[in-house]
């Protein structure tokens, strides 16, 4: 698919009726709607994917989201905060909601958000191939920019409607072109001013489950294809700006530099040292940005974003404190200031205990494991009743082009998806 989608007859499902009564024998499978976008947003220069929040690959990849939900005569439609809703059936409250995200990181894996996204559509063709008619109304979702890939905070489609974010200041958020979400919004023809917590969506929410690829080895050391997930980290990104003096790399002595390159290199070194001493945290520097960015040049400053996750709000808390500590004692050394921001934060997400051990009977007693990535479903977690689906990934990798699942696995996935929905609806 290239602006347009081209699915073999294989990916693809004919129009299914309204009443959803007829059996249709036509089915997806995720695999092929995966293979039927492989080649949206593919980065050349990186590996792998790199689709952001409304720019040229995301709204492609949207605007087959919605082509293949209307040939399956699902009703879509697009909320005030970007997030894409298909209906099957008429919006109604105490609705089942599964779905996932469309963007990725940079350069990252296929599977991370559209495995969600496509299962559902694949789900919603096995329940009507059985002749399956909800009793309560059923939606498929794809939330907005859930990566942060481009605007710096993650899960900002959700955490916009529950309401987690300011408006104003999520509108404001700019990407590395100067580019805010209120511009890219008006661009993909949204109106950014509609931006905040939507209580008549959230309150359409009966549950959500999203099925989304594993993103470690706790299936693959259990031997699982599928699993349920118990937790989510309590994690967050903090933006560390150090300001020293640009000057020249070869007019300058060592002794009379003020470079904040060193500072910057300091906290990477006392992220990995501090998390190393707190049981189960991570710290990662993924991103440094030196200002004016010349071989030859003494930057004048750098900004640089941490990503810090632990088991709980003290422990990530303790980490964060420590290596802001860090920070100050690395640009003081070298004659230089910090800023330091905290950009997002989410305090550890405990999943319904119920909802998760219901899918995981109604699925013959698959594992729970806990996760150290964040989703949409842990945002509305603090909200509704919800779950999340682990598709098994055999490299353990995510977040890179290694990121893998098996089509066995998928279709174990879309299955599973089916049995849960078929429960709950
Ligand atoms: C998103 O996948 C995250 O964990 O940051
Ligand atoms: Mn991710
Ligand atoms: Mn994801």
């Amino acid at each position: 698919m290239s602006g347009s989608p081209h699915p073999t007859p294989s990916q693809t499902a004919s129009p299914h009726p309204t009443s959803s009564q007829t059996p249709s024998a036509t089915k997806a499978t995720a695999t092929g709607l995966l293979a039927a976008i492989a080649d949206v947003g593919s980065d050349r220069r990186r590996g792998g994917f790199s689709r952001h929040g409304y720019d040229h690959a995301e709204l492609d990849l949207r605007a087959w989201f919605v082509e293949q939900a209307r040939r399956r005569d699902l009703d879509v439609r697009t909320d005030r905060n970007g997030n894409i809703w298909a209906w099957w059936g008429r919006p109604g409250p105490d609705a089942v909601i599964t779905g996932s995200h469309l963007d990725s990181v940079p350069g990252g894996g296929a599977f991370d958000g559209p495995l969600g996204v496509v299962s559902a559509l694949a789900a919603v063709d096995e329940l009507r191939a059985k002749g399956f008619t909800p009793r309560r109304p059923l939606a498929l979702v794809v939330f907005a920019e859930e990566e942060g890939g481009r605007f710096g905070v993650a899960c900002l489609g959700s955490r916009l409607l529950a309401g987690t974010i300011d408006p104003a200041k999520a509108a404001a958020l700019r990407d590395p072109d100067g580019v805010s979400l209120g511009e890219a919004m008006t661009a993909a023809g949204l109106d950014p001013a509609g931006l905040g917590r939507d209580d008549e969506a959230l309150s359409r929410i009966g549950c959500f489950v999203e099925l989304h690829v594993e993103q470690g080895r706790g299936l693959i050391d259990q031997a699982a294809p599928v699993g349920v997930a118990s937790s989510i980290l309590a994690h967050g990104r903090w933006r560390f700006s150090f300001t020293g003096e640009g000057n020249h790399a070869g007019a300058t002595p060592i002794a009379d530099r003020r470079d904040p390159m060193l500072s910057a290199a300091g906290l990477v070194l006392a992220a990995r040292r501090i998390a190393a001493e707190v049981e189960g945290a991570r710290a990662t520097v993924g991103r440094l940005v030196p200002n004016p960015g010349g071989t030859n040049v003494i930057a004048s400053s750098v900004d640089l974003w941490l990503d810090a996750r632990a088991e709980d709000d003290a422990r990530t808390r303790t980490v964060v404190d420590r290596i802001r500590e860090a920070a100050t004692e690395a640009a003081e050394a070298e004659g230089c200031a910090v800023r330091i921001t905290e950009e997002s934060y989410g305090d550890t997400v405990v999943f319904d205990s119920t909802l998760r051990d219901d899918l995981s009977a109604a699925l013959g007693g698959v594992p729970a494991l806990p996760t150290g990535a964040g989703h949409d479903a842990g945002v509305l977690a603090a909200r509704v009743p919800t779950a999340m689906l682990f598709v098994r990934n055999p490299t353990g990798v995510s977040h890179a082009p290694a990121e893998h699942a098996e089509p066995e696995d998928c279709e174990a996935g879309v299955q599973a998806l089916t049995t849960v929905l078929e429960k709950l609806a």
